[in-house]
């Protein structure tokens, strides 16, 4: 099913790779008016090429950026109607003791502190003009725990962030829901995977589909739940993760998985 945001306006952060770039992208062909906001303006150029949108450099990172950004998009372009929170960083897999905590610091003032200063800027502008819809990127691991002491809890607060934004706007118009990817194979995840971070192929064999997902099988439910086929939908994280979630359970018993049983 093809959805149709029919000139709708769309600012989406981390817009110049990876999952950020995949939504801009398809919601550009959908009809969307697509901003796209990073702090690589080589990457934001190179999508502007293909999608024609406006850009806004900024750091997730800057209140005063963020701000500032959305301001200028609005006087520029028209009032935001979809927010798209993509821009964050990943984390190297360490044990408490090897973690800085200024590495745990910027993981979750990008990813946390970045996502809600997003939200509640533009999230209150839609409110006051009585609609819009956010979506926010979580992930799996946000809903499991792993090795990764500050990227998994910036995430999991995500979830929380985007049920408690929803419950304040939700008579005001505004929708606010989020996706959980499983593991795709965007730039952060290659280079993590080039310096032995992670491994492919072992990230792949734990989804239940024994593969990782796709950037623009995450875009699509991205524009699902910024498109009006979600009007009744609002709070709710959904996992886009090849069943990484349901396949969890599985890990413990034997090393087959579901399928081999
Ligand atoms: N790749 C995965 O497997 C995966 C899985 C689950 C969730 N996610 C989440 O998806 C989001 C995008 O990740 P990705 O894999 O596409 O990574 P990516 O590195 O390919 O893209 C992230 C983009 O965010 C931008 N960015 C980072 N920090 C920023 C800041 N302070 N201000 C502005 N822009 C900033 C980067 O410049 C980059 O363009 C992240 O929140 C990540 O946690 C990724």
């Amino acid at each position: 099913m093809r959805i149709e945001f029919n000139g709708a306006i769309a600012l989406v952060t981390g817009a110049a790779s990876g999952l950020g770039r995949a939504a801009a992208v398809l919601l550009h062909q959908n009809g969307a008016r697509v901003a796209g906001a990073d702090r690589d303006m080589r990457g934001l150029e190179e999508l502007s090429r293909e999608t024609g949108g406006a850009i806004v450099e900024l750091d997730v990172c800057r209140d005063d950026e963020i701000e500032a950004g959305i301001a200028h998009i609005e006087e520029t372009l028209g009032p935001i109607d979809i927010l798209v929170t993509a821009a964050g960083i990943l984390q190297r897999p360490r044990a408490p003791d090897a973690l800085p905590m200024a590495e745990w610091d910027r993981v979750l003032a990008t990813n946390l502190r970045g996502t809600y200063r997003c939200c509640a800027v533009a999230g209150a502008r839609m409110a006051k003009r009585g609609a819009g819809a956010i979506v926010t990127v979580s992930s799996v691991m946000g809903a499991t725990p792993g090795p990764v002491h500050a990227y998994g809890p910036a995430k999991a607060a995500i979830m929380n962030l985007t049920q408690s934004l929803a419950a304040e706007w939700a008579t005001r118009g505004v929708r606010v829901n989020g996706v959980a990817p499983g593991f795709v194979a965007t730039p952060a995840i290659r280079r993590a995977a080039a310096f032995q971070f992670v491994n492919e192929d072992r990230l792949a064999e734990a989804h239940a589909q024994r593969r990782l997902v796709t950037a623009e099988e995450v875009a699509q439910a991205i524009a699902f739940l910024a498109s009006d086929l979600a009007s009744g939908i609002t709070g709710v994280t959904l996992p886009v993760d090849g069943g990484y979630l349901a396949a969890a359970g599985w890990r413990g018993f034997d090393a087959a998985g579901p399928q081999e049983r």
